[in-house]
Formats: C-alpha cells, sequence, structure tokens
C-alpha cells in the first residue's frame, strides 16, 4: 500500500553568524506507513524536531519533497499549508498546553471547533474522550488530572477533527515508563479504531521498539531504520 507521506532528500540548513552552513536535516527520506506507529529516535539536536516540524507543514526544507497521499505540502503558499495542518493532521506536543482556565470537554470541543469540523460536536467530544479512557474525567479542569491524564486530553484534542497523521513531538518526555507505555497503548488503540497513522519523536530506549517502524537519526541524517512491529510480518 502506499504511504500516506512520503519525504524525499529533505534538507534544511541554518547558517551561524560567520555565514556557514549546518546542516540540522540533511537529505533525509522516510515514508510514514498507513495504520502505522512511526518512532523517530535520536539524540538532543539530531534533528527530530526539525524533521517533524517540516512534515506537517509547520516549516518549510530548504530541498526536497514531502508529500501526502499525492499532495505535495511543502509549498511556499501559506495557505495550502495551514488548510493541511488544520484538517488533515493533528500534533501533539511534551509540554501539554491544555487551556488551563478550560475542563477537558472544553478543551477538546474548542479545538474541534477551530478545525471546522461538520459535525455533532458533543458526539464526537464525548467520544474522543471516552477512547483516551477519561470518559469519567471529562469536566475536570486541568489542574485536577495528573500529567499522564492531561496528555490523554491532549491526544483526544489531537484526533478529534479525524486527522490522518498525528505527529507528537517527545509526547512521553515528561512522564514516567509505566504512564508512557499507557499513552502509547492509546496510540495503538487509535491506529487501529480511527484509521490514523502516528510519528512521535522519543529519547526513551524504552520506546524505541513499541512501534512499528523506528527510524533512528544522528547529526541530521537517518543512520537506520527498524522495522519492529506487526508490519515485519507482512514484509
Ligand atoms: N531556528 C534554528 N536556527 C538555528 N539552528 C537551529 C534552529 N532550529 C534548530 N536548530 C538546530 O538544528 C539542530 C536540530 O535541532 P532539533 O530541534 O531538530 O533537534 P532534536 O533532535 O529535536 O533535539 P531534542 O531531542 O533536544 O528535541 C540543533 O543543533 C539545533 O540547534
Ligand atoms: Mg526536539
Amino acid at each position: 500500500m502506499e504511504p500516506i507521506l512520503t519525504a524525499k532528500d529533505v534538507v534544511k540548513v541554518y547558517h551561524n553568524l560567520s555565514g556557514e552552513p549546518f546542516y540540522a536535516v540533511s537529505h533525509v527520506s522516510m515514508e510514514i506507513e498507513r495504520r502505522s506507529l512511526t518512532i523517530l529516535r535520536g539524540r538532543s539536536g539530531s534533528g527530530k524536531t526539525t524533521m517533524l516540524n517540516m512534515m506537517s507543514a509547520l516549516d518549510l526544507p530548504d530541498s526536497g519533497t514531502i508529500t501526502c497521499e499525492e499532495i505535495q505540502i511543502n509549498v511556499p503558499d501559506e495557505k495550502i499549508r495551514e488548510q493541511f495542518r488544520r484538517t488533515t493532521i493533528g500534533y501533539i506536543f511534551q509540554a501539554v498546553a491544555l487551556i488551563p482556565i478550560m475542563n477537558a470537554y472544553e478543551n477538546v470541543e474548542f479545538s474541534l471547533r477551530l478545525s471546522g469540523y461538520q459535525g455533532d460536536y458533543r458526539e464526537r467530544v464525548e467520544e474522543c474522550l471516552t477512547k483516551v479512557g477519561l470518559k469519567d474525567r471529562m469536566y475536570h479542569m486541568p489542574y485536577e488530572m495528573s500529567g499522564g491524564e492531561q496528555q490523554r486530553v491532549a491526544i483526544a484534542r489531537a484526533i478529534a477533527h479525524k486527522p490522518k497523521l498525528i505527529f507528537a513531538d517527545e509526547p512521553t518526555a515528561e512522564l514516567d515508563t509505566q504512564t508512557a507505555l499507557q499513552v502509547i497503548k492509546v496510540f495503538k488503540d487509535l491506529i487501529e479504531k480511527e484509521d490514523v497513522s502516528i510519528i512521535m519523536t522519543t529519547h526513551d530506549a524504552g520506546l524505541f521498539d513499541v512501534g512499528d517502524v523506528c527510524y533512528e537519526m544522528e547529526d541530521g541524517q537517518i543512520v537506520g531504520k527498524y522495522v519492529t512491529g506487526r508490519n515485519n510480518e507482512s514484509k
């Protein structure tokens, strides 16, 4: 099957004060399979966030192409990229950025409204919070929830508008291993039931092989690709 997203020969260069180039991402090619969990691992500064930001059309590469379902997304037209970000993808960050004065339900609903979702808001918000195991905490405020629960609200928020792809940058960095594994379990359930693909970055060696595919980055390059999960059986 065609991958949902393909990055080909992607380069991102920064220049230091004396004008010398620094390759944050250097000729990276990767594919995100449909209905898969892809892990992007690598040391601090290896280029993971830079790569994620380009694949999610937050940032533009200096060269190379990124396509999602045959549509090129690394185009200068900000409107096209914004449309892609708003409708096709969801984003989860390391520091959970819930709106502190809104409860879990309101946080998810607010984001659903911004996406222009066509459908019943209440039904979808309740469905998403139930999927992440927070049915009983729907009306809790962020300060009344643990870090892991808040991250699950953030996941519900990221999936509410039915994106095809979810980008998660270090989503488990502030969680202990046990809680991190619960988040991974939520990801896997979503892949199965919501028909999404998820790509996440991590430093946590305990999570390198929890996905279907793991790419390893070093100094802006991919230095390894490991097929770790169920996709292995079909290859
Ligand atoms: N806007 C920028 N200007 C200059 N250099 C940058 C910029 N953004 C990132 N870099 C550099 O590019 C390299 C890759 O950064 P990136 O944030 O992608 O790393 P990372 O793998 O996500 O690291 P971490 O695990 O710490 O989050 C780093 O050396 C960083 O300093
Ligand atoms: Mg990073």
